[in-house]
């Protein structure tokens, strides 16, 4: 699911590249990179996301294809309501994430050793924090309304959780990184094709 809506975005923050090879190469890796992207480093996995599918639930979505418009809204939605189930925001705008208690919950989802995995998260978290502040314009589509949404959302929690997954797979801890040719092929997509977050957070 992750892997579907990074898709899109990915094509707003590929930046900076203007080598006519480069381009094509980035093109052509783009989906199997987006969709590796979900398991290669062991600390954005979306199955340590516990609350997905409850919140996917209490959407009551029709049992249908979605475009890609509904599914990024679909997302939108389920991002925030994880972030509110785990006290990361307040129900309310204007949105900043709790460090204390995504700390709290970081401790108790990471993999060992908890030491390095809940610092380099809890760092993720607010480098994506200032990332967005600064960002918001690159990440922001215009999406026209889905009807089976009845209450609209606000994107700040997918555009954490995206700006997440792309920092963790330019800088996932060596112990954490799946050791692979298809993992290695991924960082290297994400590190020359995908605009680097680390040093453009102001
Ligand atoms: C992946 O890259 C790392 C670091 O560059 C290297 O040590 C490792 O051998 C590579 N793994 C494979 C399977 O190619």
């Amino acid at each position: 699911m992750i892997g579907k809506y990074l898709n899109g975005l990915l094509m707003l923050t590929l930046c900076c590249v203007s080598n006519a090879d480069l381009v094509k190469q980035c093109a052509e890796q783009q989906k199997l990179a987006t969709h590796l992207a979900q398991s290669c480093c062991e600390l954005t996995r979306p199955s340590l996301d516990k609350g997905n599918a409850e919140c996917r639930s209490s959407l009551n979505l029709p049992k249908r294809k979605f475009n890609f418009a509904e599914r990024y809204t679909i997302n939108m939605c389920i991002e925030e309501c994880n972030y509110i189930a785990s006290g990361y925001i307040d129900i309310d705008p204007p949105y900043r994430l709790d460090p204390v208690r995504i700390e709290e919950n970081l401790q108790i989802i990471m993999p060992e050793p908890k030491t390095k995995s809940v610092k380099f998260m809890t760092e993720t978290y607010s480098k994506c924090e200032k990332f967005r502040q600064h960002h918001a314009s690159r990440f922001t589509l215009h999406l026209p309304d889905v009807e089976f949404i009845e209450q609209p959302c606000n994107p700040f929690a997918l555009q954490i959780t995206i700006c997440m997954r792309i920092f963790a797979m330019q800088n996932c801890p060596r112990e954490f990184f799946v050791n692979s040719k298809e993992c290695n092929m991924t960082k290297n997509y994400f590190l020359n094709c995908v605009g680097d977050i680390g040093s453009n957070l102001s």
